[in-house]
């Protein structure tokens, strides 16, 4: 007996060791060919990387480092950040069918995107199954393919519940013109345009949109030149108190699938009402600055889009022709605040007739014909990282020239900012000049053929066209979503 038992444990330790050799020697393999997947896409001076895993991480300084990890790891930090809290680990143990079905959903959508994202590994055939005519322009995405299959996915299956707590003008609105626009129009698309996202069944989200405009607090709750911002903060604190009592839906998660949609200066104030909303839910912000708690891990950074009278500026609609002469260097015209313009305004105003910088037009003058005329646009950050210049920039085929520190950009898990836009150090702004110049012609040519084939990606559609702002939004936030497994 004692005998038989040692020999079943012999031939048990055997097996067992047997197991892990080919195991190991299995994953040996394996790490080798992931290895090798790497090798090759770092002698490519593109990136690319499944975009299933935000690998955005910014460190210290303003430098935002892409890491890449082999497609066949998938192992995101996002995925386990709400294994440690016990409210999970009470509802991962009565996953509803509906939930069940809804992860199971997003795994196959995950598992679609990694495997478009390997077959389009530089060594592989080029894009698999990608529709030229919707995505054209490779250089200007990360992984053309993976975002594409994971557009895809979105429009297949992806959900939005928007809480219907609240009233207007604070909540279920928000400015439709002037520089906060974005904050209206989205809530406006998404709770009257494309039914598509939409669900009326908080069971069937994926996510969950408290549809409120920090704009409107500030142009209702806020009393001018007080700067308490009390008032805001209550407002939010208040609303995420009312949504997580009445539904189970924040606790189950603590937030985590649940968004915010700010494009004014204070939405990151506002939303540290409450600690779940501003360390843990999807902030969905223009005000992308990584050293006032922007993390792109979760959040998302809004492009600024300024409509003046609710319309686009007609002049930007239709760009001239490629070939048309543009006579300045470079171009800038604005108020002088924030951190970074006064160095710009201080070395560059009226100072030189190929860069032309400005602090207020005059008015005789046209702010988009300079634009128009202007191979490079300026767009240093003000009193906030962002600044519409930037769209204006893309609309106007003008090479944006990001001037700012711990700014996320738009989009950036998806598109590749270098392939249309320069980033200039602040502290080169002394030089700018110089290395405005020493762009190479072919490289200007590259950056504005990169500027064509994003711009559909910054067009705010009414009602919203695919692809467009309103669905790189969504998309920025399904990226989100699917880097999250709750339970
Ligand atoms: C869970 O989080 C707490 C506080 O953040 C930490 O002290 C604890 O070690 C964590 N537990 C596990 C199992 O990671
Ligand atoms: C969610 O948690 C809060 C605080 O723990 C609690 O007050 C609230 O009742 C909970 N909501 C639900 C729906 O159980
Ligand atoms: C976010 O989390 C950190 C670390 O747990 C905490 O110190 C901070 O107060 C939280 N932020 C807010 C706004 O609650
Ligand atoms: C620009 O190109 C168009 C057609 O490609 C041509 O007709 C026009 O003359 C060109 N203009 C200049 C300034 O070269
Ligand atoms: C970003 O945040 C830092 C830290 O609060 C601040 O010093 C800086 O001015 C901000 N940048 C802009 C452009 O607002």
């Amino acid at each position: 007996m004692d005998i038989k038992l040692h020999g079943y444990s012999f031939t048990h330790s055997f097996l067992i060791l047997l197991l892990l050799f080919l195991i190991l020697s299995l994953s040996a393999l394996f790490n080798f060919s992931s290895f090798s997947i790497f090798s090759v896409s770092n002698f490519q001076s593109s990136i690319s990387v499944p975009i299933v895993q935000l690998q955005t991480q910014v460190s210290a300084s303003d430098q935002i480092h892409y890491v890449q990890s082999a497609p066949s790891s998938y192992t995101s930090p996002m995925i386990n950040r709400f294994r440690n809290t016990t409210g999970i680990k009470k509802i991962s143990k009565v996953h509803s069918r509906e939930e069940e079905l809804l992860e199971q959903g997003l795994a196959r959508a995950r598992a679609s995107i990694r495997k478009a994202a390997a077959l389009s590994a530089p060594n592989v055939s080029p894009i698999g199954g990608v529709n030229r005519r919707d995505v054209v322009g490779e250089v200007v995405y990360r992984n053309r393919a993976a975002f594409y299959q994971s557009y895809l996915e979105m429009e297949r299956r992806f959900k939005v519940y928007v809480y219907s707590e609240g009233s207007p003008p604070i909540v279920h609105d928000g400015p439709c013109k002037d520089i906060y626009t974005i904050e209206g129009r989205f809530i406006h698309e998404m709770e009257h345009g494309s039914r598509r996202y939409r669900t009326r069944d908080p069971q069937r989200a994926h996510v969950y949109f408290m549809p409120f405009s920090v704009a409107w607090m500030v142009k209702y709750l806020y009393k001018p030149l007080t700067y308490d911002l009390t008032p805001l903060r209550q407002f939010v604190a208040d609303y995420v108190r009312v949504i997580s009592i009445k539904y189970p839906f924040w606790n189950r998660t603590c937030g985590a699938d649940h968004f915010m949609l700010a494009c004014h200066d204070w939405g990151p104030h506002a939303s540290r009402a409450n600690p779940l909303l501003y360390n843990t839910s999807i902030r969905v912000l223009c005000n992308a600055n990584t050293s006032e708690g922007f993390n792109p891990r979760k959040d998302v950074s809004l492009p600024e889009i300024h409509l003046y009278s609710g319309n686009f500026p007609p002049q930007l609609l239709s760009p001239p022709p490629a070939n048309t002469s543009r006579p300045y260097l470079a171009f800038f015209a604005g108020g002088l605040h924030g951190p970074i313009r006064p160095l710009l305004l201080n070395q560059w105003k009226d100072r030189d007739s190929d860069l032309r910088v400005f602090e207020y037009l005059p008015k005789h003058l046209n702010y988009y014909s300079f634009m128009l005329q202007s191979k490079f646009c300026l767009c240093p950050s003000g009193h906030e990282v962002a600044s519409p210049r930037i769209v204006e920039a893309i609309y106007a085929e003008c090479v944006p020239v990001i001037l700012s520190k711990y700014y996320v950009l738009p989009f950036s898990d998806v598109l590749r900012w270098e392939a249309f836009s320069i980033r200039v150090k602040v502290s080169e702004i002394p030089r700018l000049k110089e290395v405005l110049r020493s762009v190479p012609e072919e490289k200007y040519k590259k950056l504005k053929e990169g500027l064509k084939a994003v711009r559909k990606h910054f067009v705010l559609n009414q009602p919203a066209k695919r692809f467009d702002v309103f669905h790189m939004i969504l998309h920025s936030i399904w990226l989100r979503r699917i880097n999250l497994r709750p339970g």
